[in-house]
């Protein structure tokens, strides 16, 4: 009933390196060709665990929108915007918290892990074990279906999915419901309501979920149907209440994680990035100061390239007939490591090349970027209060 739509952020803590392009904005760019997205600047999730030192929130926000254009991530295909512009998405928290149970919240593992991790942060705040019901908001009030994450993040989609559910639940009822749903089906023509009845029986009576996905279908199809008969009508196949929120799937990017400069995943928590815009001097220096296979001590000691983290990025940057020359120098020391890391330093600068020319007029002129953002805002903002219309009447809350 709601169209394909993408909704992803990512938070402004500091600059956007090459493990955040190939794991996340590569992803984007593939589907902005392919669907609606909006891309969001997740500034006050920065704030949940920045709250006692924000001042890196404001730089990073506009650099890292930067990044993203610089990435590819087109303002012409797809809507980008600030978080914190859309206050909507507050509202919506706020009135999801209501019928939130603790144990959601406490139970998503991202919770104790962090707490763990950012031991010398004091995370015991209430901001952020809300954090997953803000990040749920801003989705569920977006309608979107599709929500890119790294796998870390599933478990908060799930999460999102059940507040969706209790939602329609809570407050999708409506009195004489079942006489208005039937009102509805036949207002869809006698062969179509026919079919509607069959394919409803078949999926709440024998789970068939094909009969759900295909009856979906159908009304996606038909005409001449209002807003609020369709709401009742995707409703009544799966139950007795009206579907105001949507539950939507996480849209994994595929395992793309790239490696640092120490072999590990890179993070800025390692030290071992590159950032987007890196400029050449200093990617060319890290890479040549990248540790090697340890047992190749001299240049005449013979390495294996499966102990070398070298190795792991000429799995992203270099062809086949580069990497066969290396296994055959590395084992027979007939290449030297700075030889070697030759390839990659060439392959990343390569990639950066057109980043660092189309960041380049946004840098010359930051007013674009303040401009595609306006826009941006604008347009989240128009969908995002359709969406609270409908949850402020739901919930009661629509009188004037
Ligand atoms: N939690 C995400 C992260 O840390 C960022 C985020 C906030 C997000 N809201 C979102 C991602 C909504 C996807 C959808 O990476
Ligand atoms: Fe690593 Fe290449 Fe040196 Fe072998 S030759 S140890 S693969 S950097």
């Amino acid at each position: 009933m709601y169209p394909d739509r993408v909704v992803s952020g990512m938070r402004p803590t500091g600059a956007l390196h090459l493990g955040h392009y190939h794991g996340a904005l590569k992803n984007w760019i593939k589907m902005q060709a392919e669907l609606p997205c909006l891309f969001f600047v997740a500034d006050w999730h920065a704030l949940t665990t920045h709250y006692d030192d924000p001042s890196v929130i404001e730089t990073s926000t506009w650099d890292m929108l930067i990044d993203w254009l610089a990435a590819g991530v087109d303002p012409s295909q797809s809507t980008l915007f600030i978080q914190s512009k859309v206050p909507e998405h507050a509202e919506l928290h706020l009135l999801l918290s209501m019928a939130t149970p603790l144990g959601w919240l406490e139970r998503v593992p991202t919770y104790k892990d962090q707490i763990e991790k950012l031991a010398h942060k004091d995370l015991a705040t209430y901001g952020f074990l809300g954090y997953p019901l803000l990040q749920a908001a801003d989705v569920l009030i977006y309608r979107a279906t599709q929500v890119p994450v790294g796998d870390d993040q599933v478990p908060h989609i799930e999460m999102m999915r059940e507040i969706a559910r209790r939602f329609n639940h809570l407050y999708g009822k409506e009195k004489g419901f079942a006489e208005k749903a039937e009102d509805a089906v036949k207002k869809l023509g006698s062969k179509r309501a026919k079919l509607y009845h069959e394919l409803r029986i078949a999926f709440q009576q024998e789970g068939r979920d094909e009969a759900l996905e295909q009856a979906k279908a159908m009304l996606d199809d038909a005409q001449n149907l209002s807003m609020i008969d369709r709401e009742r009508l995707f409703g009544y196949l799966e139950g007795s209440r009206k579907l105001i929120l949507v539950e939507p799937q996480a849209k994994l990017t595929a395992d793309s994680r790239l490696p640092g400069l120490d072999g590990q995943k890179m993070s800025k928590s390692y030290g071992n990035t590159i950032t987007l815009r890196e400029d050449k001097e200093s990617v060319t220096k890290k890479v040549r100061t990248m540790p090697t296979d340890p047992a190749r001590v001299r240049r005449t000691d013979p390495g294996d390239p499966k102990k070398c983290p070298v190795w792991q990025l000429h799995q992203v940057y270099s062809e086949d007939s580069t990497r066969e020359w290396i296994v055959k120098g590395c084992t027979s020391a007939g290449i030297g490591c700075i030889e070697c890391k030759q390839p990659v330093i060439d392959g990343i600068l390569k990639e950066q090349g057109p980043m660092q020319e189309r960041a380049q007029q946004y840098l010359d002129d930051p007013s674009l970027v303040r401009a595609i953002v306006a826009d941006g805002c604008d347009k989240a903002r128009k969908l995002a209060q359709e969406t609270m219309r409908d949850v402020r009447e739901a919930m009661g809350l629509s009188y004037s």
